[in-house]
Parts: structure tokens; sequence; C-alpha cells
């Protein structure tokens, strides 16, 4: 299937906190969906010639002053438009609608009736639950309008234009706690968008190894394999599309989970037949961090030394032109603010194993498109052990990062020895495919114990178990007790130099996720 042929639907963002999630829920109905921000030109979102928009939600008033607006040429496209909160508000507004605030803010979940079914709530029951979040809504529309659903408070929570194809809904469909949303979502996707649904990662798959091939040709590429989720879809995609011409450069730091690099050898070299320079730089990298304990400063150096390293392997590779990466789709959103321009907030890429452009390769990013549970199914689609596809994130700086204060090789056996027990542990329990992220940290700080008959005076490890969506925010995981002594008994009793463990109980923000 080529681009121009791959059915599309536009999220036009206004700020909102859901954009991302309707996306994903469009692609969960094998409709390819990208997000553009509502400042994006009429003719950029022409030129895509898309089946169907949805106007998101968003924190501002349709009628304040300086309010984020979209070209309001989409209207006359003779494009499906959902407008979604805010989106409907706005439609309404400019297709003879009046908006008004609420005398409260309606927040949680209410129960709708549906008056008119029209094409959107078919097949539905007359009653239905759907969830609210608005200050402001439409209070009047035009004889242009139908109404489709309401609520005790929202008497117009949905509507439908009579000649143009838009329809509007106050309430969520994305989110879960509307239970009917995603039957919703599917109505306006094939009935009214007339969607085929035909977008699968199987034909992601064919699609993209097509584009490699073209794009490459006969020439050579290169890849930072670093063991994770994405770099390691990246390469088994790659393998498909050009076999032999991908070289896969692994780097092992040294900072690595224990036999880390010896699995991934045997994963993408023995047991699949990629082309893979193994690099043990551990020396120069431990060298490098020798007395150092700033946690920004061990960052800086591990990046730095990792891009030594690697420009240097890739120099042996004759005629490399291109680099791949693994980057996905929410690294290349562009961010709405509240107030409908580009977002002021400034993203933090802390990827340490990022390369710099300076390297004069061609990027080559294949799954940029993707959301990371896209990228996961892709992986088992392609042959990535289980183990690899649900493997947590792991930092790029590795276990220096979760040893406080200097780098040592004695701490890295211990912090590596504690890590080991957590993972096993939490693969036994049933907990790893649960939670975000396992792990153990090495606390600079030595404790005194008893073991036998003797006094011990040893290091501390903290356990700290998180429940993420996206890493920005997390909560530490309430895991059984006995699960926590378990970990606890095993790391004093088979980890030579600790004798306590503690369970990190803080949540992100205000804490983070990693302690350094
Ligand atoms: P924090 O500690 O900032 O972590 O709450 C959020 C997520 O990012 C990972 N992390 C890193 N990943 N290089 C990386 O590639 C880094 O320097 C780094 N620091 C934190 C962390 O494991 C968590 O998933």
């Amino acid at each position: 299937m080529t681009e121009a042929k791959r059915e599309t639907v536009i999220v036009i963002d206004f700020g909102a906190q859901y954009s991302q999630l309707i996306a994903r829920r469009v692609r969960e109905n094998h409709v390819y969906c990208t997000i553009l921000p509502c400042y994006a030109k009429i003719e950029r979102i022409a030129e895509i010639a898309p089946k169907g928009i949805i106007l998101s939600g968003g924190p501002a008033s349709v009628y304040a002053p300086g309010a984020p607006r979209v070209d309001e040429g989409i209207f006359k496209l003779g494009v499906p438009i959902l407008g979604i909160c805010y989106g409907m508000q706005l439609g309404c507004q400019v297709l003879g609608g009046k908006v008004t605030a609420a005398k409260s803010r309606e927040y949680g979940r209410t129960s709708g009736t549906v008056i008119d079914p029209a094409e959107l709530f078919a097949d539905m029951p007359k009653e239905l639950t759907v969830w609210m979040s608005h200050g402001d809504s439409v209070t009047e529309v035009s004889d242009d309008f139908r109404p489709l659903v309401s609520t005790a408070s929202t008497p117009l929570a949905s509507v439908k234009h009579k000649t143009l194809p838009f329809y509007g809904v106050q309430f969520h469909p994305e989110v879960t706690h509307t239970p009917k949303g995603t039957q919703m979502l599917k109505n306006f996707l094939t009935r009214v968008c007339a969607c085929r649904c035909d977008w699968t990662m199987s034909n992601f798959i064919a699609e993209s190894i097509d584009q490699v091939r073209a794009r490459v040709g006969k020439d050579t590429v290169v890849l930072g394999l670093s063991g994770g989720v994405d770099s390691s879809v990246v390469a088994l995609l790659l393998h498909r599309a050009i076999g032999p011409q991908l070289h896969c450069i692994f780097v092992d730091n040294g900072l690595l989970r224990k036999d880390e690099a010896k699995n991934v050898a045997r994963n993408f070299n023995t047991a699949l037949g990629l082309n893979l320079h193994v690099v043990d730089a551990t020396d120069q990298f431990l060298d490098n961090l020798a007395g150092v304990d700033d946690p920004e400063k061990k960052r800086r150096i591990i990046g730095h030394t990792f891009i030594d390293v690697f420009k240097a392997e890739a120099a042996k590779i004759k005629g490399a032109k291109f680099l791949a990466q693994g980057t996905l789709y929410p690294d290349v959103i562009e961010s709405v603010s509240a107030k409908g321009g580009p977002s002021a907030t400034i993203k933090t890429h802390h990827n340490v194993g990022g390369l710099p452009a300076e390297l004069g390769f061609e990027l080559l990013e294949p799954v940029r498109e993707l959301f990371k549970d896209e990228v996961r199914q892709i992986g088992l689609e392609l042959g990535l052990p289980e183990a690899q596809v649900w493997r947590h994130p792991f930092p790029g700086p590795g276990l220096a990062v979760r040893m406080l204060g200097p780098v040592s090789r004695p701490a890295l056996e211990v912090l590596r020895a504690a890590d080991w027990i957590v993972v096993e542990e939490m693969h036994k329990s049933g907990w790893y495919r649960k939670v975000w992220q396992a792990f153990a940290v090495l606390l600079p700080v030595r404790t005194v114990g008893v073991m036998g008959d003797e006094r011990t005076y040893e290091n501390v490890i903290a356990l700290r178990v998180v429940q993420s969506e996206d890493a920005m925010t997390a909560d530490w995981v309430q895991l059984p007790y006995d699960l926590l002594g378990h970990i606890s008994n095993r790391i004093i009793n088979e980890v030579k130099g600790v004798n306590r463990v503690v369970y990190d109980i803080s949540s992100k923000p205000p804490s983070t996720i990693e302690w350094e």
C-alpha cells in the first residue's frame, strides 16, 4: 500500500491532554491517524486528503481572546469532521451555535440519552454512560443542527449538522470511562468516513520494507543497537528489508545488566543472523567515569564516550551512508500550547544513546510514525522474543545512574547481582508485565547488621517499582508484602556487600523514577 493510498484520519490538536489517545483509538480501528497542530496550514491538511478530521479538546474557551482556532476552510473540504469537547464548541461556533460558560465545571461520568442515533450512535442503547470534562458548552444551535444526545446538565451533548458532514460530542469517547466510546469512534470511521480499516501492522511492515529498499538501494546502513525494544525492532525491520546491508553496533559500556551483551549477541547474531559488531568499551567508560559523582557529569561523560566509541566503530564499516534510529511518534508530534501556538515546554531528551547529526549520516527512522504499543506488535510479528518485546525501559547511562556516587567495578558487581534478583522475582511472580519499571538502586551508605554471630557494616539496596503510562508521571507500586519480603531476603542472603533493603514509596512528581 503506498502512502497516497493509505487511509488517514487527522486529529487537529488544540492543546488537549488526550490528542494522542484519540489517535491511538483511531489506529486501534485500523485507520492510520496523524496529529497536526491547530495552526497547521489548510494546504497541509488538504494535501493529506484525509478520510476524516477529528478536532480535539483543549483547555481554552472558544470565545476567549487568542483562543486556538483552526483554518475554517476545513469545514468546506467536504471531509467528515468530528469535534470533541472544545472541538465541538469550535465547530458549532463557526457553523451557527452559541457557546457559554456553565455555572460549574462538569467533570466525571454522567448518563446521556440518545435522541437521534444518526450514524454515530447506531446500534447503541438509548441510555449511555459518558465521561465529561468541560467548563463551557454549546447552549444554542441554529436550525442547521440536529441534537443527537442530551444529558441532564448538557442538553446539547452531541449534535449533527444537517447539510455539512460535521458532528460534535461534548463528552470524551476516547477515554475508557465512556464505555461505548470506542464503538462511537468506530461508527464515525466506518459509517461516516467510509474507511476500509485496513491499516494493520503487517501492512505497515510490508509498506515500510518497500520504502526502505527504495531509499537505501545498495547502500549500507548502521544502527546503534541497545537491546531495548525500539532499536531491536528497527534492527529486525531493516534486516528484513536489506539483510546484510545493515550493520548493527552494540556498545558494551560496562554499565549493563547481567548477561546483557551475551544475550544481544545470542538473539541477534546467532539466532537471527544479523550483522552485529559488539564493542567491549568497558575500560574506556569506567576510566572516563573514575571518581565522578555528579549525576549530570556522569551522563555527559557516558554520552560523549558512547559517541566516540560508536564513531570509531562506524568508521570501520565501509561506505556506511545511513544511520538508523528508533525514533517514535510521540518524539516527533508538534505539541500545542494552551494558547494554540507551538508549545513552550521544552522536552528533556535525556536519551544518552542518542547520536548527533554531525556524524554525517542520512537518518533512517522507520518507526517514527508509530506508538510504543505498535512497535511492540511489530516486534512480535518479526519474531523478537517476548522477553525483549516486553522489556522494561533501561536508561542509556545504565547502572551508572542507579549507583549513587562514583562508579566502581565492585559496586557494579553488587548492583548487577541485586538487579538480577529483582527482575527474576518480578518475572516469577507475574508482576513484571504489570509494572513500568522495577529495579535496584545501590545507596552510598553503610548500615549495621548482624549475620550469624557477626556484626556487619554494609551497603543498602533500594527497590524501585513504578507504574506509569509515559514516564512523565509515575506511582510507586503496592507490591504484595510477601513478594517484597522474598526479594529482600534473597538480596541480603545472596548479594555480598548488602545487609539492608528498603522500598521506595515516592511518586513522580515530586520524585523522579531514577534516583539520579
Ligand atoms: P526519570 O528518572 O526522569 O525517568 O523520572 C523517566 C524515564 O526515563 C528513563 N531515564 C533515562 N533514559 N537516558 C535514558 O535513555 C537517561 O539518561 C535517562 N534518565 C532516566 C528512566 O529509566 C525512566 O524510564
